[in-house]
């Protein structure tokens, strides 16, 4: 399996030469292009232009488009709706939607001229655009004869101020090295099940790895997880033919004092076991791995922009299935941290896998400890598609990721870890914790509650502090969300760019 691929090909220069298509944003109100936005259009389409303003038969609102063609050229007016209200992430939106609208007709190559924009909305829309340029075709047949079955990449020129130029290079190569991450993350969420197993994502790992001096693969298989005591992640997949597996990135694992560990819930499917799900929609169990594609997206994010500093991701991986092998309700599995669980629903099987994970992550010297999970339905009912929900035991920590998720599009919402949810997930007749509940009610929060057990607690008596720690949960971020503009369909590649803007920032 190839993995990621960025197809669309930018330049930014001074306005000078069209290149195909003139594509001209412009503002609701707005009674006309700005002139230096026009310089080498024929005097057809200028003439085509003034009388479609004159006559107001555009109006700049949002989403407006109207192709205007001519002897010398084609030019296309694109509403953006009003000016006042153009944000970074308006634009980052508009990149997107511009990308997703272009059709046959318009070329592939298109000549953009955003006037007046600053330097920080220009990035954003050269991001938008190159995070919609995804798709996900590699099990569809390829037919030779149809021509818009046209892989040939898009090339866009942003033609804007001289002072922008630069820096508006410079930062779309780098949104494309972080998009790289993005689509591997977006790839592996939408590989089907019966291909990405548990010890496929594994081989994947270690082939990627395979030519980089900067990073450490290790895999600790189903019969070492078993040695190791991993009772979770053990319990979960041994119902699978498909076995489970750790899988452990170390990124510059040579650079000493302590670096931010990422650590991902990877079921590659999740049928719920012996606590069945309904058949509806159990397709979309196939990206309950989510959370483990984010921290390979994060590897690769951070390898493709030169990243330096040391960074460790641990991928829970394993399938969900029941069998006559399978985890039961009733039963009491040993975790890799010696604390006993009490099965109660084994469809509650994530929190399983990623308390070995997370107990394990204080192993790599953490500075935190940030896990992604698409743990609970329980989040998408509270947040629905528009934000993750986080908790955290460390308010630097968890004000660090809202604001990196503000900064990229993706947002971040603060959840409560409070001790009365924490009380219910230890009351247990027989066992340390029970992996359920005892009510329905607040089950994302008894969910984070429960995985606070598995955060490795350093230093001696008074000093003695849990190791800063954010979990979030993505299950209603990492696919489905259809006002994400930035991705079509499937898997959305989610905080992928939110944790590679944090850790290269130092926040
Ligand atoms: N992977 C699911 C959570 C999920 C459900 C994500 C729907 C996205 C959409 C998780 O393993 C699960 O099944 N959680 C249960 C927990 C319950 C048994 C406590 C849930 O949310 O119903
Ligand atoms: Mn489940
Ligand atoms: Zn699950």
């Amino acid at each position: 399996m190839s993995m990621g691929w960025i197809t669309m090909e930018i330049s930014v220069e001074s306005i000078g030469d069209i290149k195909g298509t003139l594509v001209l944003p412009f503002n609701k109100g707005e009674e006309g292009i700005d002139s230096a936005a026009l310089s080498g259009l024929g005097d057809g389409l200028v003439g085509q232009l003034t009388k479609l303003f004159a006559d107001k038969d555009v109006t700049g609102k949002a989403g407006e488009r109207l192709t205007l063609h001519s002897p010398d050229g084609k030019a296309m007016l694109w509403g953006l709706g009003k000016s006042d209200e153009r944000t970074v992430d308006s634009c980052r939106s508009s990149g997107a939607k511009f990308f997703a609208g272009l059709k046959k007709r318009h070329g592939k190559s298109l000549t953009v001229r955003p006037v007046g924009w600053s330097g920080e909305e220009l990035a954003a829309f050269a991001e938008g655009m190159i995070l919609r340029d995804y798709k996900y075709d590699r099990y569809k047949s390829k037919n030779d004869d149809d021509e818009d079955d046209d892989d040939s990449p898009v090339h866009v020129t942003i033609q804007c101020a001289d002072e922008h130029i630069d820096s508006l290079s410079a930062s779309a190569t780098r949104s494309a090295e972080i998009a790289s991450g993005v689509f591997r993350a977006r790839d592996l969420a939408n590989a089907p099940p019966n291909d990405l197993y548990p010890m496929a994502y594994a081989d994947l790992a270690v082939e990627w790895a395979s030519d980089k001096d900067s990073v450490k693969v290790t895999i600790i298989d189903y019969d070492e997880a078993i040695k190791l005591g991993m009772g979770g992640l053990v319990g979960v997949g041994m119902g699978s033919a498909r076995k489970p597996c750790m899988v452990i990135f170390e990124m510059n694992g040579e650079v000493e004092g302590e670096a931010p560990v990422i650590v991902g819930k990877g079921i590659t499917f999740d049928t719920g076991g012996i606590s069945i799900k309904p058949s509806a929609s159990m397709d979309e169990m196939k990206f309950d791995m989510h959370g483990s594609a984010t921290v390979f997206g994060l590897m690769q994010a951070l390898d493709a922009t030169g990243h330096s500093g040391r960074v460790t991701g641990i991928s829970c991986m394993a399938e969900n299935m029941p069998d006559a092998a399978a985890l039961r309700p009733g039963d009491v599995i040993t975790t890799l941290s010696g604390k006993t669980v009490e099965i109660l629903n084994t469809d509650a099987e994530g929190r399983l896998v990623l308390s070995d994970g997370l107990w394990m992550a204080a192993d790599y010297n953490p500075s935190y400890i940030i896990d992604l999970a698409t743990l609970t339905g329980a989040i998408v009912i509270a947040l629905g598609h528009e934000a993750t929900g986080m908790w955290s035991n460390d308010d630097d920590l968890g004000n660090a990721l809202v604001a990196a998720g503000d900064d990229c599009g993706e947002l971040v919402w603060p959840m409560p870890l409070t001790p009365a949810f924490e009380k219910e997930m230890k009351d247990s007749k027989i066992a340390d914790l029970r992996n359920l509940g005892t009510t329905r009610w607040g089950g994302s929060n008894t969910a984070a509650a429960y995985l606070k057990n598995f955060v490795q607690s350093r230093g001696e008596g008074d000093d003695k502090k849990q190791i800063p720690w954010a979990h979030l949960d993505i299950a209603g971020t990492a696919w489905g969300a259809k006002s994400n503009v930035l991705v079509a369909d499937g898997g959305t590649g989610i905080h992928v760019r939110t944790l590679h803007h944090m850790i290269t920032e130092g926040l």
